[in-house]
């Protein structure tokens, strides 16, 4: 029997409880042992949960228990989800989290401290919730050379661009509604505007090249500029707009970015429609392979973390190593990604496009007073001087 504690009984955390009683005897036989949680800790009370039978208020009685092989961080948040993680693993304790947060700013740290102590730190669960993306980076994929990563990294905004595609809505009135139906947070700014896809970015990034990317470093753009006329222009297309977190590595260089893309349909991630979420990557030696799934949820990200259960389970007083230095990797100035890009203006400044963008797809009488074309491939530099030279671009999406 291998005992559990979890930390934090919110919807993540009451979903691990969940998933370990009700797949009891599915995780006995896969595992050989049974998994037993000992503890739960929240400040507070659930009368009438039977939770109420293994609460605990302090986290020290979980800390000082011998038994408790393994801990579940389930909090959220750095404070004090770092503090408790940290001594956990100084105590010997695996630590599985779905804490992005806390993986993000200390994922090299206290991947080291749990080396130290025989144990290991595991975060399947932070990014594409139950996706499973990052035991394959670590195992799967480790034979690889990893040349991009690209991914359908949030729900909220891949839930509101396809409402907006399919319903022809405005931003504001998708949000709205999503909000009412609690799909989207009430400040949904880390959503919208990119930065909770930014984080996820930063992590995967960071493990399939082993060294720290700080998504401070990674250029980040929203989707709350798009419009229902973007969509319309993309539909002529044939294409679809897709907020994408991307990192590249071009020669000994690499880029990062998280913003809208038009898409079209050769590529896998156009079909990835809702809160869905799904992670293309593409390696030198297999090619590409795609990970799919709910990206959030309670049962799928409590299962994820339950799989990093098992993984420790199966390895009590070893270290499941993740290699992840706090070196930092060098993300190059966006300015020299090279690609196609989408741009509207207005019609009276039709004639001067070809001088200044060169040859072009144009797309005519989708709006009034504008039209849009794409560009032949240039650098993002090279986009933008022109666009400064042009004076009165309306919008810009870059085409994936
Ligand atoms: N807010 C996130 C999303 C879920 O919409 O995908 C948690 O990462």
């Amino acid at each position: 029997m291998t005992k559990i504690a979890i930390l934090g009984y919110g919807t993540v955390g009451s979903g691990v409880y969940e998933v370990v009683k009700k797949n009891k005897d599915v995780i006995a036989g896969k595992l050989g042992d049974e998994i037993q949680v000992k503890y739960v800790l929240d400040l507070r009370e659930f009368e009438g949960d039977p939770v109420q039978e293994v609460l605990v208020h302090d986290v020290d009685v979980i800390l000082n228990d011998a038994e408790v092989a393994i801990v579940c961080e389930t909090m959220g948040g750095e404070h004090p989800a770092y503090e408790f993680t940290k001594r956990a693993l100084e105590s010997g304790k695996s630590v599985c989290t779905s804490n992005k947060e806390l993986v993000e700013k200390h994922g090299p740290e206290l991947i080291r401290i749990a080396e130290a102590h025989d144990c290991s730190y595991l975060f399947e669960a932070s990014v594409g919730g139950g996706i499973p993306i990052i035991r394959p980076l670590r195992t799967s994929l480790a034979q690889e050379e990893i040349l991009s990563i690209t991914g359908i990294l949030n729900g909220t905004t891949n839930y509101i661009l396809t409402k907006m595609e399919t319903e022809g809505l405005a931003f504001d009135t998708v949000l709205a509604r999503a909000q009412e139906k609690g799909y989207a947070e009430k400040n949904p700014d880390a959503d919208v505007l990119g930065l909770d896809a930014c984080r996820k970015i930063a992590i995967l990034t960071s493990l399939a090249y082993g060294k720290k990317v700080d998504f401070e470093d990674i250029v980040t753009e929203g989707i709350t500029a798009i419009t229902d006329v973007d969509f319309a222009y993309a539909k002529k297309m044939g294409a679809t707009i897709k907020l994408f977190a991307k990192s590249v590595k071009k020669g000994d260089k690499y880029y990062a970015i998280v913003a809208p893309f038009i898409v079209k349909p050769e590529n896998p991630l156009y079909a990835v429609k809702g809160v869905f979420n799904a992670i293309l990557i593409n390696c030198n030696m297999g090619g590409e392979t795609m990970y799919y799934g709910k990206g959030a949820g309670k049962l799928a990200t409590a299962s994820a973390v339950v799989a990093d259960v098992l993984d420790c389970a199966r390895h009590i007083g070893k270290h499941l190593d993740i290699r992840w230095e706090d070196q930092k990797l060098a993300i190059s100035p966006v300015d020299g990604a090279v690609r196609r890009f989408f741009v509207r203006v207005p019609l009276a400044d039709e004639p001067r496009i070809k001088d200044i963008f060169g040859e072009v797809e144009m797309y005519t009488d989708i709006a009034a007073g504008e039209c849009g074309f794409v560009t032949e491939e240039m650098t993002e530099a090279e986009y933008r001087d022109k666009a400064a030279g042009f004076g009165s671009v309306l919008s810009m999406i870059r085409v994936d």
